[in-house]
């Protein structure tokens, strides 16, 4: 009798389980679907003509390198930028002026390329925020600037946030580019489902867990990019990754720190 009476009460909450799942499932797909065309597919599609946007995926460690483009003022910044010039090249094709060079933080894999960048023209600046200025000592220190939290930064007209995000890394930052309906550079800190890992020099679980409650303040609607390629997809709009990601959805470091 007993178990008549469980089961009978099992049936309606696993089918409630079920649909509010189903429901779930389809409010995430439906928000995945809202991301600019060439950020929601399984492979970084490289500059499109136009795109504010663009994302390539370069080097060994499957590092996303970005280029931030005013096509109106024919002036781009490039994000953690490798050795491969591809995305140069690309710029000079499309009759762009690199202006910039910003980095999320000076770990190896985010700063290859910023030597050879430097040598293309003595107007290039690299800007990274003092946290992270210790690992870049055998560049030249004029042609470093600093990034500060809350400052905004210009490309062409595009307005482009600066947000101290330490956790993986105590300088560490994640871009808020103020075009279309924005896009969230997102480095190491973030990735799509995950998070950075916080055992490397200056990492800290308490950072991450602060900087994880300030960035679930940025609007659903914005594209979070991160700065590996580790899932499957290239990008995913931050309100779906509100919903799915488990360093998101922590409520206490403890809880974070639990995380496989
Ligand atoms: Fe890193």
């Amino acid at each position: 009798m007993r178990r008549t009476i469980f089961a009978a009460a099992h049936g309606p909450i696993s089918l409630a389980f079920s649909i509010a799942g189903a429901i779930l499932d389809l409010r995430i797909e439906s928000l995945r679907m809202r991301l600019p065309n060439h950020l929601g597919k399984d492979e970084a599609s490289g500059l499109i003509a136009g795109e504010t946007l663009a994302q390539y995926e370069l080097g060994t460690l499957r590092n996303f390198i970005y280029l931030i483009i005013d096509w109106d003022a024919k002036e781009a910044a490039i994000v953690d930028p490798q050795k491969d010039m591809t995305p140069l090249r690309d710029l000079e094709a499309h009759g762009i002026r690199l202006t910039k060079i910003l980095l999320t933080h000076s770990h190896h894999d985010h700063v290859a390329g910023v030597p050879e960048l430097l040598s293309t023209s003595p107007n290039l600046s690299v800007y990274v925020h003092p946290g992270d200025q210790f690992r870049l000592k055998k560049f030249d220190p004029e042609r470093i600037k600093p990034l500060a939290d809350g400052e905004t930064v210009l490309v062409g007209s595009i307005e482009v946030e600066v947000i101290h995000s330490p956790g993986h890394s105590v300088g560490e930052v994640c871009f808020w580019v103020k075009k279309d309906a924005g896009y969230l550079l997102t480095g190491d800190v973030l990735f799509i489902r995950d998070c950075g890992r916080t055992d490397f020099e200056t990492g800290s679980d308490e950072d991450l867990f602060s900087t994880l409650q300030r960035l679930k303040k940025i609007p659903d609607s914005v594209a979070m990019l991160p700065g590996h390629h580790y899932a499957i997809e290239t990008a995913n709009l931050f309100g779906a990754e509100k919903m799915t990601s488990p360093p998101l959805l922590c409520k206490t470091v403890e809880e974070l720190r639990s995380l496989p």
